[in-house]
């Protein structure tokens, strides 16, 4: 099969990094938070609003390290090994907010697996809490690497290949 194409040949293909792949995935992460909000206040109306956040919880649990590591071991070096000052900032803050999220989440699984349904109000109003601190730090991170990470990593590659 010949599929050559006359000049195509002179022109780099933009390399995609596969780590930009985690851009869909802010999309995923965003639609889950906002669930979570949602159904976080309900968490002793009934069983199944309990139920449905420890799912929520489970899922942030298994996929986001993974998410963190693809980001840290692919993406950010790729700003870091140029040495702007402000790249390797921006780096830093979110390798901090990564650690920082991470526990946040082992907390909360934590609070999940000491207490079963139906709650003591007190219990309930700390879960609640700790859900809308972590929803409101995780979408504000995937909001920062949509805006700023991105961007960064997008204009070194269109730089590269010109
Ligand atoms: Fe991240
Ligand atoms: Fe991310």
């Amino acid at each position: 099969m010949n599929d050559q194409k006359d000049g195509k040949g002179e022109e780099e293909e933009m390399p995609v990094d596969p780590a930009l792949k985690a851009t869909r995935y802010h999309g995923v992460i965003k639609e889950r938070l906002y669930v979570l909000e949602q159904i976080a206040v309900k968490i002793n109306d009934e069983k199944k609003w309990f139920v449905e956040i420890r799912n929520l919880e489970q899922a942030f649990a298994k996929e986001l390290p993974e998410h963190f590591r693809n980001e840290e071991e692919l993406l950010f070096p790729i700003l870091e090994s140029r040495g702007i000052p402000e790249h390797k900032a921006l780096v830093a803050r979110l390798r901090t907010e990564h650690a920082g999220l991470l526990a946040q989440m082992e907390g909360i699984t934590q609070l999940l697996c000491e207490h079963m349904f139906p709650l003591q109000p007190e219990a309930a109003a700390r879960i609640n809490e700790e859900l809308h601190r972590f929803s409101q730090a995780l979408c504000q991170h995937a909001e920062t690497e949509d805006e700023q990470l991105f961007t960064a990593v997008q204009s070194l590659n269109a730089g590269a290949g010109r």
